[in-house]
């Protein structure tokens, strides 16, 4: 599998994260955003059955015949299901219903926790950042993506048992390095839908600082009511309101992530 990883300067990650609800999609949709509006070119691979990835980033049902179902199937190669997003720079492999089923499918096939990875390959070079938006579970979707990635981000919301999947998650993405993929890691953990007026929130996030230490993002995304408001629209926040609270700290999500791939990758 070796040769299939990654060599150039694509950075592959996940969003990932076993809880639902926990601002996976909201993460990738605006930190995706961020990076294009940087110049960078992106693709979202939307992994997620219920395809809240693809919805909020404009492309909907009825243009998502070509999705990443038949990818993981191997029905299509997946350049073929890529499609444009209503953002300059951000392209999107759709999501549908359908991944339902591969999750079945997927334990009878030869190397089934390889599809990912094996589809990706050839795309990978034409971009700067690819990121996989994971359904709310540790299946074997996930796993392709733990497979086919360099790094993963993990979006904790501040709530009282927000720490409680988290050493579960961490475990599996140990067993899926020292297993599958060497070089897989944590690239961090970034605080969501954080409350300044709820104290919970507070101590939320400062028992995970003292747990993960500089894993954790400085930048928090706070609880915003256009964050929520964006993906009704088929837009991110970013484009749907750039000034709101949240948009900005998704910005700045996003120089911290350039940052600590240059630094992880400098040497
Ligand atoms: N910073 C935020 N402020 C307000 N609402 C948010 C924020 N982040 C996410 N949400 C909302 O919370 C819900 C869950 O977020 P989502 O990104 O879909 O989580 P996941 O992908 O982990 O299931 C969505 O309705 C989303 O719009
Ligand atoms: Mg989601």
């Amino acid at each position: 599998m070796e040769e299939l990883r990654i060599v150039g300067s694509s950075r592959i990650l996940a969003i990932a994260n076993q809880k639902g609800g926990v601002g996976k999609t909201t993460t990738a949709i605006n930190l995706a955003t961020a990076l294009a509006a940087v110049g960078k070119s992106v693709l979202i691979v939307d992994i997620d059955p219920q395809g809240n990835a693809s919805t909020g980033l404009g492309v909907d049902r009825f243009n998502r015949e070509k999705n990443v179902y038949d990818v993981i199937m191997g029905h299509i190669p997946m350049a073929d299901a890529v499609c444009e997003s209503v953002i300059p720079n951000l392209d999107l492999v759709p999501s549908t219903p359908d991944l339902t089923g591969a999750e079945l499918e997927l334990i009878e096939m030869d190397r089934r926790s390889h599809r990912l990875v094996e589809a990706l390959a050839p795309i990978k070079g034409n971009y700067d950042y690819i990121l996989f938006d994971c359904p709310p579970s540790l299946n074997l979707l996930t796993l392709n993506a733990l497979v086919a990635v360099q790094s993963v981000i993990v979006p904790l919301q501040c709530e009282f048992f927000a720490l409680e999947g988290l050493s579960l998650l961490i475990k599996t993405i140990e067993r899926v390095r020292t297993t599958l993929n060497p070089s897989l890691e944590i690239q961090g953990v970034v605080l969501t839908m954080f409350d300044k007026r709820n104290k919970l929130s507070d101590q939320v996030a400062q028992d995970v600082r003292e747990y993960l230490g500089d894993k954790v993002y400085q930048t928090v995304i706070p609880r915003n009511v256009r964050v929520s408001e964006a993906p009704s629209h088929g837009k991110p926040a970013l484009i749907y309101d750039h000034r709101c609270a949240g948009s900005q700290a998704y910005i700045k999500l996003a120089s911290e992530v350039i940052r600590r791939e240059k630094r992880q990758f400098a040497a």
